[in-house]
């Protein structure tokens, strides 16, 4: 290889074939994004070359980590203002232009993460060749901050994989695998890590012809666009309203009448740059890496875990564990108790593991142990047995002389008092709390229960344990229904007091929708179960039971477990009689309690402060991301 000139965040060198190796390496981070100091120097990078062209340009990641993770989000801040704004986009948009200009071949050897700008790039480059490796995945997220692919991806997405793949990819956000990459013809190539730099280097010294779309799907990029858009924007529709998320409305007319290039339209892309939703969607951003963070950092590293309690949580907290790559010994009363937890757990490794080789390592690796023999070995026991206190306390304190010394115990109780839990235990201050939510594989947020005077090394190792697992670890003290169960309570009771003043439930569903909850509150009493609400009702609100919630129960109408609750349901769906106009401030009403809530137990120091309860509540309950968060919205009127 031949030195060239020094750069801070970019290495090239020559080798001797000629081939230019541009690797990104931003200085003082684990991972590349495309700062404005980053893309300057990748100016000069090209004016060097131009100088001396090469025989090929390739682009790689000098990180771990993954390739480039988008653009820089520390610098969206100073995104309001219009000019600003402008600026940020003509950056990558001009570059990344001058990339698809280069008289050479150029190729982007991808390996890990691929998002955003990363991706952008990579798409102005003439090839793309991903690394077949469980980190890669390659996606254009930016919907997801309330924005729109503007340095490229929106023009060279579809010319690249066709208008239906690419506008699905940028709509939802939703990220590819490297081999799903290489099926839709984003990538010419998808190969082992081993051959990966040897395979670039013949791709740009022996240059075949670019993979060009077919006749249809020229069509549909082209005369055909207009019934695509409008197809997309229908389905767009049924899924988010475009006052609470304007980006991907505005995509779709990007994509339609400007051939994807922003700049054509500036005072539509101001508009959403500066629209709350971006801002709050920002925020949600940075409250998610504030809640990752809690998980980093620790020596812990967990192995070896060992569940109590096969049911509805211990049994697929453990698949989820194993899912992660840990080895998983999971304890029941006997082992008829246990088949249900592997056969779910099978339907799980199916969905989240790609090949037959990695379900079977996964089966292998979660063990049915009724006789408890994997505690010893453990590296984190986690107790899910029933709810009942004399039953957690009798099995945690056979448990506590046989942990190892470095063992972190657990409970995933979801009422009871961790202290009472505690009490029989040699070193209760070694309990904490991990309170996974139902259903595991789908909710981000665990919280991480602090018991009063807790060993704070126990509840670091939680957080990193939790972090482990790919979820958000979110702090709370010890205190009835922890966060997110008790701004539940009020929310759930001021629907029951509606339902018996008469209001139909699918009015008051409707309401909360169309506020921006993921699920209407008597849709979500009647998935969590009936007998449920009415026992976190009697332990978390004052207050007589609601009227309309008691004649369930005696109906022996539980939810949508009984195929009968509110609702009646089909085939795991409710169905919802038509319902009549709604009345104003009838999602306010609702939102208000829950809300009172959350800022009482910020107060209380249950939750340590606004930013993180509202990080719980988003998290946790799916609160409308748009809107920042239930106590953001209160102090911010206006901002959603
Ligand atoms: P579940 O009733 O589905 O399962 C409990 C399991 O514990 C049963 O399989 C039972 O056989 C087993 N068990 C009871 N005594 C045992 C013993 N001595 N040794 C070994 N296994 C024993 O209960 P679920 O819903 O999974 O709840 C478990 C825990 O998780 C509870 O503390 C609950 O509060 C908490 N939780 C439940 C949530 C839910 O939505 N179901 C959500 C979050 C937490």
């Amino acid at each position: 290889m031949i030195a060239e000139p020094e750069f801070v965040h970019w290495k090239l060198k020559r080798d001797e074939d000629g081939v230019a190796w541009a690797t990104l390496d931003r200085a003082g981070e684990s991972t590349n994004a495309l700062s404005a100091a980053v893309m300057v120097e990748l100016t000069r990078l090209l004016d060097h070359l131009d100088a001396k062209p090469p025989r090929g340009l390739i682009f790689r990641s000098g990180k771990a980590a993954g390739f480039i993770a988008g653009a820089d989000i520390h610098e969206f801040d100073d995104l309001v203002t219009p000019e600003n704004g402008l600026r940020l986009v003509a950056r990558g948009w001009d570059l990344f232009n001058r990339v698809a200009a280069l008289p050479y071949p150029t190729l982007a050897l991808i390996r890990g993460h691929c998002m955003g700008g990363g991706l952008e790039l990579s798409l102005a480059c003439r090839y793309r060749i991903v690394v077949d490796h469980p980190d890669t995945r390659l996606g254009l997220p930016e919907v997801k901050l309330g924005i729109v692919p503007a340095w490229g991806g929106m023009r060279r997405l579809p010319q690249r994989i066709g208008a239906i793949a690419a506008l699905d990819m940028m709509l939802t956000g939703k990220t590819v695998d490297a081999r799903k990459a290489w099926r839709l013809g984003l990538a010419e190539a998808c190969v082992p890590p081993r051959l990966m730099e040897r395979a670039a280097r013949l791709r740009v010294l022996d240059p075949t012809p670019p993979h060009v779309l077919g006749l249809w799907q020229r069509l549909l990029n082209g005369p055909l666009r207009a019934l695509v858009v409008r197809q997309a924007r229908r389905r767009l529709a049924q899924k988010v309203s475009v006052e609470h998320y304007p980006a991907p409305y505005v995509l779709l007319d990007l994509w339609q009448h400007h051939d994807g290039n922003a700049l054509d339209a500036p005072e539509v892309l101001h508009r959403i740059l500066a629209s709350p939703t971006a801002r709050n969607l920002l925020r949600v951003f940075h409250l998610q890496e504030r809640l990752k963070r809690f998980g980093k950092g620790s020596t812990f590293k967990p192995e070896r875990v060992h569940v109590v309690g096969a049911g509805v949580m211990g049994g697929d907290i453990a698949a989820w564990c194993v899912a992660k790559g840990l080895t998983v010994t999971l304890q029941d009363q006997s082992l008829e108790r246990i088949l249900p937890a592997l056969t779910r757990a099978e339907a799980l490794f199916a969905r989240l593991l790609k090949t037959p080789q990695a379900c079977r390592a996964a089966r292998d690796r979660l063990i049915p142990d009724p006789a408890g023999a994997g505690v010893a070995h453990a590296d984190v026991v986690i107790e899910a047995v029933f709810e009942n206190l004399s039953v957690k306390q009798q099995i945690l304190t056979a448990l506590e002389p046989r942990l190892k010394s470095t063992a972190l115990l657990a409970s995933n109780t979801s009422s009871l008092r961790l202290e009472d839990i505690a009490m029989g235990l040699r070193m209760p201050k070694r309990l904490v709390g991990i309170h996974f939510f139902n259903p595991v594989a789908l909710m981000p947020l665990v919280e991480v229960v602090e018991i009063e005077g807790a060993a704070p090394e126990a509840l670091q190792a939680a957080a990193a344990f939790v972090g482990a697992l790919g979820k958000l670890p979110l702090p709370v003290r010890s205190a009835p229904g922890f966060l997110v169960n008790a701004v539940l309570a009020p929310y759930m009771q001021e629907a029951l007091r509606c339902l018996d003043q008469g209001i139909a439930p699918s009015t008051l569903d409707a309401a909360l929708e169309s506020f921006g909850m993921p699920m209407g509150p008597v849709e979500l009493m009647d998935t969590v179960g009936l007998d449920i609400v009415m026992a976190a009702g009697q332990q978390l609100s004052a207050g007589a039971p609601a009227a309309c919630l008691i004649q369930c129960l005696d109906q022996g109408h539980l939810g949508k477990k009984a195929g009968h609750g509110f609702y009646v349901w089909v085939k795991g769906k409710p169905v919802k009689p038509a319902f009549g106009a709604v009345p104003q401030g009838l999602a306010e009403r609702l939102i208000k309690p829950l809300t009172e809530r959350a800022a009482a137990l910020v107060a209380e120091g249950v939750v340590a402060d606004a930013d993180l309860a509202d990080a719980g509540v988003i998290f946790g309950t799916g609160f409308a991301p748009f809107s920042g968060g239930p106590l953001h919205r209160t102090s911010n009127p206006g901002s959603s």
